[in-house]
Protein backbone atom coordinates (compact mmCIF):
# COMPACT_ATOMS: atom_id res chain seq x y z
CA UNK A 1 0.00 0.00 0.00
CA UNK A 2 1.38 3.90 -0.23
CA UNK A 3 1.67 3.51 3.50
CA UNK A 4 3.92 0.76 3.00
CA UNK A 5 5.84 2.49 0.50
CA UNK A 6 5.95 5.48 2.18
CA UNK A 7 7.34 3.85 5.59
CA UNK A 8 10.35 2.36 3.19
CA UNK A 9 10.80 5.50 1.89
CA UNK A 10 11.44 6.98 5.44
CA UNK A 11 13.14 3.98 6.73
CA UNK A 12 15.69 4.56 3.81
CA UNK A 13 16.24 8.03 4.38
CA UNK A 14 16.25 7.49 7.98
CA UNK A 15 18.98 4.74 7.32
CA UNK A 16 21.49 7.17 5.42
CA UNK A 17 20.32 5.34 2.52
CA UNK A 18 19.59 6.13 -1.12
CA UNK A 19 16.66 6.60 -3.05
CA UNK A 20 16.39 5.01 -6.45
CA UNK A 21 14.67 6.47 -9.51
CA UNK A 22 12.73 3.35 -9.60
CA UNK A 23 11.70 3.63 -5.46
CA UNK A 24 8.14 5.30 -4.65
CA UNK A 25 9.00 8.86 -3.58
CA UNK A 26 6.83 11.58 -2.11
CA UNK A 27 5.93 14.01 -4.98
CA UNK A 28 7.34 16.59 -2.66
CA UNK A 29 10.69 15.04 -2.61
CA UNK A 30 10.70 14.39 -6.60
CA UNK A 31 9.48 18.30 -7.12
CA UNK A 32 12.28 19.70 -5.37
CA UNK A 33 15.17 17.64 -6.73
CA UNK A 34 14.12 18.62 -10.08
CA UNK A 35 14.18 22.37 -8.82
CA UNK A 36 17.42 22.18 -7.18
CA UNK A 37 19.24 19.81 -9.50
CA UNK A 38 17.85 21.38 -12.54
CA UNK A 39 18.67 24.91 -11.08
CA UNK A 40 22.60 23.35 -10.77
CA UNK A 41 22.59 22.41 -14.30
CA UNK A 42 21.76 25.51 -15.41
CA UNK A 43 24.38 27.28 -13.28
CA UNK A 44 27.11 24.62 -14.63
CA UNK A 45 26.08 25.55 -18.02
CA UNK A 46 25.94 29.82 -17.83
CA UNK A 47 29.04 29.63 -15.78
CA UNK A 48 30.77 28.94 -18.67
CA UNK A 49 30.25 32.30 -20.00
CA UNK A 50 32.10 34.57 -17.67
CA UNK A 51 35.13 32.26 -17.78
CA UNK A 52 34.78 32.29 -21.89
CA UNK A 53 35.11 35.28 -22.19
CA UNK A 54 38.85 35.33 -21.20
CA UNK A 55 39.39 32.36 -23.39
CA UNK A 56 40.45 34.12 -26.81
CA UNK A 57 43.01 36.77 -24.87
CA UNK A 58 44.38 33.94 -21.92
CA UNK A 59 48.28 35.51 -21.75
CA UNK A 60 49.72 31.98 -22.55
CA UNK A 61 48.73 28.99 -24.94
CA UNK A 62 49.04 26.91 -21.02
CA UNK A 63 46.42 29.35 -19.37
CA UNK A 64 44.34 29.12 -22.50
CA UNK A 65 44.21 25.16 -22.45
CA UNK A 66 43.78 24.95 -19.09
CA UNK A 67 40.88 27.90 -19.20
CA UNK A 68 39.26 25.62 -21.90
CA UNK A 69 39.68 22.18 -20.19
CA UNK A 70 37.69 23.87 -17.34
CA UNK A 71 35.04 25.56 -19.40
CA UNK A 72 34.14 21.82 -20.60
CA UNK A 73 34.20 20.14 -17.77
CA UNK A 74 31.27 22.69 -16.75
CA UNK A 75 29.56 21.44 -19.87
CA UNK A 76 29.50 18.38 -18.74
CA UNK A 77 28.90 18.69 -15.16
CA UNK A 78 25.90 20.40 -16.53
CA UNK A 79 24.68 17.45 -18.81
CA UNK A 80 25.45 14.95 -16.05
CA UNK A 81 23.26 17.01 -13.79
CA UNK A 82 20.52 17.57 -16.46
CA UNK A 83 20.73 13.61 -17.18
CA UNK A 84 20.34 13.13 -13.32
CA UNK A 85 16.80 15.63 -13.41
CA UNK A 86 15.59 13.26 -16.26
CA UNK A 87 15.76 10.14 -14.09
CA UNK A 88 13.25 12.09 -11.56
CA UNK A 89 10.77 12.36 -14.71
CA UNK A 90 12.04 16.16 -16.04
CA UNK A 91 12.82 16.77 -19.69
CA UNK A 92 16.15 18.75 -20.21
CA UNK A 93 14.31 20.57 -23.27
CA UNK A 94 12.01 21.60 -21.28
CA UNK A 95 14.32 22.68 -18.51
CA UNK A 96 16.34 24.61 -20.78
CA UNK A 97 13.11 26.94 -21.90
CA UNK A 98 12.48 27.21 -17.79
CA UNK A 99 16.08 28.78 -17.79
CA UNK A 100 15.55 31.07 -20.78
CA UNK A 101 12.42 31.73 -19.99
CA UNK A 102 13.55 33.11 -16.84
CA UNK A 103 11.36 30.49 -14.88
CA UNK A 104 14.06 28.28 -13.34
CA UNK A 105 17.40 29.92 -11.57
CA UNK A 106 21.35 29.37 -12.15
CA UNK A 107 23.72 30.18 -9.68
CA UNK A 108 23.76 34.15 -8.82
CA UNK A 109 27.27 34.27 -8.84
CA UNK A 110 27.56 34.16 -13.07
CA UNK A 111 25.93 37.42 -13.01
CA UNK A 112 29.02 39.40 -12.38
CA UNK A 113 30.98 40.18 -15.13
CA UNK A 114 34.90 39.05 -15.48
CA UNK A 115 36.59 42.65 -15.52
CA UNK A 116 40.19 41.49 -15.62
CA UNK A 117 42.11 38.69 -16.39
CA UNK A 118 42.93 38.28 -12.87
CA UNK A 119 38.90 37.23 -12.86
CA UNK A 120 39.76 34.21 -14.27
CA UNK A 121 42.14 33.44 -11.30
CA UNK A 122 39.52 34.62 -8.65
CA UNK A 123 36.78 32.28 -9.94
CA UNK A 124 38.60 29.22 -9.74
CA UNK A 125 39.95 30.02 -6.55
CA UNK A 126 36.72 31.03 -4.91
CA UNK A 127 33.54 30.47 -6.66
CA UNK A 128 34.93 26.83 -7.41
CA UNK A 129 35.87 26.93 -3.76
CA UNK A 130 32.67 27.52 -2.70
CA UNK A 131 31.09 25.29 -5.31
CA UNK A 132 33.61 22.56 -3.43
CA UNK A 133 31.93 23.41 -0.03
CA UNK A 134 28.58 22.78 -1.19
CA UNK A 135 29.33 20.24 -3.65
CA UNK A 136 31.06 17.62 -1.34
CA UNK A 137 28.13 17.02 1.13
CA UNK A 138 25.91 16.63 -1.98
CA UNK A 139 27.96 13.67 -2.41
CA UNK A 140 25.91 12.39 0.29
CA UNK A 141 22.40 13.85 -0.98
CA UNK A 142 19.25 10.75 -0.14
CA UNK A 143 18.57 10.55 -4.45
CA UNK A 144 21.19 8.55 -5.91
CA UNK A 145 21.60 9.84 -9.19
CA UNK A 146 22.58 13.36 -7.42
CA UNK A 147 24.91 11.98 -5.07
CA UNK A 148 26.93 10.25 -7.73
CA UNK A 149 27.22 12.88 -10.48
CA UNK A 150 28.81 14.93 -7.18
CA UNK A 151 31.83 12.32 -6.62
CA UNK A 152 32.63 12.96 -10.48
CA UNK A 153 32.00 17.09 -10.17
CA UNK A 154 33.71 17.67 -7.01
CA UNK A 155 36.93 15.60 -8.53
CA UNK A 156 37.13 18.15 -11.29
CA UNK A 157 36.04 20.63 -9.28
CA UNK A 158 39.78 20.28 -7.03
CA UNK A 159 41.32 20.67 -10.08
CA UNK A 160 39.31 24.37 -11.13
CA UNK A 161 39.84 25.85 -7.57
CA UNK A 162 44.03 24.53 -7.73
CA UNK A 163 44.59 26.32 -11.08
CA UNK A 164 42.70 29.27 -10.09
CA UNK A 165 44.63 29.60 -6.56
CA UNK A 166 48.47 28.83 -9.07
CA UNK A 167 46.91 31.27 -11.00
CA UNK A 168 47.21 34.11 -8.97
CA UNK A 169 49.97 32.97 -6.50
CA UNK A 170 51.77 33.15 -10.01
CA UNK A 171 50.22 37.02 -10.35
CA UNK A 172 51.32 37.64 -6.51
CA UNK A 173 54.83 36.87 -7.48
CA UNK A 174 54.94 39.40 -10.45
CA UNK A 175 54.66 43.04 -10.64
CA UNK A 176 53.23 45.29 -8.44
CA UNK A 177 50.44 45.97 -10.76
CA UNK A 178 49.56 42.22 -11.14
CA UNK A 179 49.20 42.28 -7.12
CA UNK A 180 46.87 45.41 -7.31
CA UNK A 181 44.64 43.33 -10.38
CA UNK A 182 44.47 40.30 -8.14
CA UNK A 183 43.41 42.28 -4.90
CA UNK A 184 40.85 44.49 -7.12
CA UNK A 185 39.34 41.09 -8.08
CA UNK A 186 39.10 39.13 -4.54
CA UNK A 187 37.56 42.53 -3.53
CA UNK A 188 34.64 42.53 -6.47
CA UNK A 189 34.23 38.33 -5.98
CA UNK A 190 34.21 37.87 -2.43
CA UNK A 191 30.92 38.56 -1.27
CA UNK A 192 29.13 37.31 -4.52
CA UNK A 193 31.00 34.04 -3.48
CA UNK A 194 29.43 33.96 0.04
CA UNK A 195 25.70 34.63 -1.38
CA UNK A 196 26.36 31.43 -3.27
CA UNK A 197 25.57 30.01 -0.57
CA UNK A 198 22.42 30.90 -0.45
CA UNK A 199 19.64 33.54 1.67
CA UNK A 200 20.38 32.77 5.39
CA UNK A 201 19.13 29.90 7.18
CA UNK A 202 16.03 31.81 9.00
CA UNK A 203 15.34 33.25 5.69
CA UNK A 204 15.64 30.05 3.02
CA UNK A 205 12.10 28.55 2.42
CA UNK A 206 13.79 25.00 1.35
CA UNK A 207 16.50 24.16 3.81
CA UNK A 208 14.73 22.60 6.41
CA UNK A 209 12.28 20.15 4.12
CA UNK A 210 15.91 19.25 2.42
CA UNK A 211 17.22 18.68 5.59
CA UNK A 212 14.75 16.37 6.86
CA UNK A 213 14.88 14.17 3.61
CA UNK A 214 18.35 14.48 3.44
CA UNK A 215 19.00 15.87 0.02
CA UNK A 216 20.90 18.76 1.76
CA UNK A 217 23.28 17.79 4.76
CA UNK A 218 24.22 21.42 6.09
CA UNK A 219 22.60 24.37 5.95
CA UNK A 220 23.34 27.52 3.65
CA UNK A 221 24.99 29.49 7.17
CA UNK A 222 26.67 26.11 7.93
CA UNK A 223 28.65 25.97 4.87
CA UNK A 224 29.15 29.23 4.45
CA UNK A 225 31.06 29.66 7.61
CA UNK A 226 33.21 26.47 6.32
CA UNK A 227 33.73 28.42 3.15
CA UNK A 228 35.28 31.69 5.02
CA UNK A 229 37.35 29.35 7.41
CA UNK A 230 38.64 27.64 4.79
CA UNK A 231 40.03 30.50 2.56
CA UNK A 232 40.96 32.90 5.35
CA UNK A 233 44.53 30.73 5.50
CA UNK A 234 44.97 30.67 1.76
CA UNK A 235 44.37 34.16 1.48
CA UNK A 236 46.86 35.18 4.00
CA UNK A 237 49.22 32.22 2.04
CA UNK A 238 48.35 34.39 -1.11
CA UNK A 239 48.90 38.12 0.63
CA UNK A 240 45.42 39.30 -0.46
CA UNK A 241 42.77 40.62 2.00
CA UNK A 242 38.69 40.13 1.79
CA UNK A 243 36.88 43.20 1.80
CA UNK A 244 34.96 42.47 5.52
CA UNK A 245 36.89 44.25 8.05
CA UNK A 246 34.22 42.72 10.57
CA UNK A 247 36.34 39.50 9.94
CA UNK A 248 38.18 38.19 13.09
CA UNK A 249 39.12 34.57 14.37
CA UNK A 250 36.74 33.97 17.29
CA UNK A 251 38.92 31.86 19.77
CA UNK A 252 35.50 30.31 21.39
CA UNK A 253 33.63 29.76 18.26
CA UNK A 254 37.26 28.15 16.49
CA UNK A 255 35.97 29.96 13.61
CA UNK A 256 36.29 33.16 11.59
CA UNK A 257 33.55 36.14 12.51
CA UNK A 258 32.39 37.93 10.12
CA UNK A 259 30.03 40.60 7.96
CA UNK A 260 27.26 40.43 6.58
CA UNK A 261 26.34 39.99 2.75
CA UNK A 262 24.23 42.16 1.10
CA UNK A 263 20.84 40.21 0.53
CA UNK A 264 19.29 43.13 -1.60
CA UNK A 265 21.86 42.54 -3.63
CA UNK A 266 21.37 38.68 -3.76
CA UNK A 267 17.81 39.53 -4.33
CA UNK A 268 18.24 41.78 -6.64
CA UNK A 269 20.54 39.35 -8.65
CA UNK A 270 18.45 36.21 -8.13
CA UNK A 271 15.07 38.01 -9.30
CA UNK A 272 17.33 38.80 -12.39
CA UNK A 273 18.39 42.19 -12.26
CA UNK A 274 21.80 41.63 -11.89
CA UNK A 275 24.51 43.44 -13.75
CA UNK A 276 25.04 40.87 -16.28
CA UNK A 277 21.81 38.72 -15.76
CA UNK A 278 20.48 40.03 -19.07
CA UNK A 279 23.55 39.19 -21.48
CA UNK A 280 24.06 35.53 -19.76
CA UNK A 281 20.23 34.98 -20.57
CA UNK A 282 20.11 36.45 -23.90
CA UNK A 283 23.92 34.47 -25.09
CA UNK A 284 21.67 31.24 -23.96
CA UNK A 285 18.52 32.04 -25.79
CA UNK A 286 21.34 32.32 -28.99
CA UNK A 287 22.60 29.32 -28.64
CA UNK A 288 19.15 27.65 -28.17
CA UNK A 289 17.58 29.18 -31.24
CA UNK A 290 21.42 29.03 -33.68
CA UNK A 291 21.21 25.39 -32.39
CA UNK A 292 17.70 24.09 -33.82
CA UNK A 293 19.49 22.65 -37.01
CA UNK A 294 21.79 20.56 -35.15
CA UNK A 295 18.97 19.19 -32.80
CA UNK A 296 17.33 18.45 -36.22
CA UNK A 297 19.62 17.00 -38.29
CA UNK A 298 20.70 14.33 -34.67
CA UNK A 299 17.04 13.39 -34.85
CA UNK A 300 16.72 13.07 -38.15
CA UNK A 301 19.81 10.81 -38.74
CA UNK A 302 18.50 8.84 -35.53
CA UNK A 303 15.34 8.25 -37.24
CA UNK A 304 16.55 7.18 -40.46
CA UNK A 305 19.33 4.72 -38.38
CA UNK A 306 16.26 3.17 -36.74
CA UNK A 307 15.01 2.70 -40.15
CA UNK A 308 17.86 0.81 -41.28
CA UNK A 309 18.30 -0.86 -38.46
CA UNK A 310 14.53 -1.86 -38.48
N1 LIG B 1 21.77 31.75 -6.77
C1 LIG B 1 20.53 31.69 -7.28
N2 LIG B 1 19.43 31.33 -6.57
C2 LIG B 1 19.63 31.00 -5.28
C3 LIG B 1 20.90 31.01 -4.68
C4 LIG B 1 22.00 31.42 -5.49
N3 LIG B 1 23.24 31.47 -5.01
N4 LIG B 1 20.77 30.61 -3.39
C5 LIG B 1 19.46 30.38 -3.20
N5 LIG B 1 18.78 30.62 -4.33
C6 LIG B 1 17.34 30.51 -4.52
C7 LIG B 1 16.88 29.08 -4.32
O1 LIG B 1 16.98 28.36 -5.55
C8 LIG B 1 15.43 29.30 -3.88
O2 LIG B 1 14.65 29.65 -5.01
P1 LIG B 1 13.70 28.54 -5.70
O3 LIG B 1 12.79 28.02 -4.60
O4 LIG B 1 12.99 29.28 -6.79
O5 LIG B 1 14.63 27.45 -6.22
C9 LIG B 1 15.54 30.57 -3.04
O6 LIG B 1 16.71 31.25 -3.48
C10 LIG B 1 15.61 30.30 -1.55
O7 LIG B 1 16.83 29.64 -1.27
P2 LIG B 1 16.86 28.30 -0.39
O8 LIG B 1 18.05 28.36 0.49
O9 LIG B 1 15.52 28.08 0.25
O10 LIG B 1 17.03 27.22 -1.56
P3 LIG B 1 17.85 25.84 -1.49
O11 LIG B 1 17.47 25.04 -0.28
O12 LIG B 1 17.66 25.22 -2.82
O13 LIG B 1 19.38 26.28 -1.29
C11 LIG B 1 21.33 26.23 -2.73
C12 LIG B 1 20.04 26.99 -2.33
C13 LIG B 1 22.27 26.21 -1.51
C14 LIG B 1 21.99 26.94 -3.92
C15 LIG B 1 20.93 24.79 -3.10
O14 LIG B 1 19.94 24.83 -4.09
C16 LIG B 1 22.09 23.97 -3.62
O15 LIG B 1 22.90 23.49 -2.84
N6 LIG B 1 22.12 23.77 -4.95
C17 LIG B 1 23.10 22.91 -5.54
C18 LIG B 1 24.40 23.62 -5.63
C19 LIG B 1 24.42 24.63 -6.74
O16 LIG B 1 23.46 24.94 -7.38
N7 LIG B 1 25.62 25.15 -6.94
C20 LIG B 1 25.84 26.09 -7.99
C21 LIG B 1 27.22 26.67 -7.70
S1 LIG B 1 27.90 27.18 -9.17
C22 LIG B 1 28.63 25.77 -9.75
O17 LIG B 1 28.48 24.70 -9.20
C23 LIG B 1 29.50 25.89 -10.93
C24 LIG B 1 30.93 25.78 -10.43
O18 LIG B 1 31.44 24.62 -11.07
C25 LIG B 1 31.71 26.98 -10.84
Amino acid sequence: SEADLEHLFDRTIADDARIEPRDWMPDGYRKTLIRQVAQHAHSEIIGMQPEGNWLTRAPSLRRKAILMAKVQDEAGHGLYLYSAAETLGADRADLTVKLIEGKQKYSSIFNYPTLTYADVGTIGWLVDGAAICNQVPLCRSSFGPYARAMIRVCKEESFHQRQGYELLATMMRGTDEQRAMVQESVNRWWWPALMMFGPPDDKSPNTEQSMQWKIKRHTNDELRQRFVDMSMPQAKALGVTFPDPDLAWNEERGSYDFGEPDWNEFTEVITGNGAANAERIANRRAAHEDGVWVREAAMAFAARNEETNR
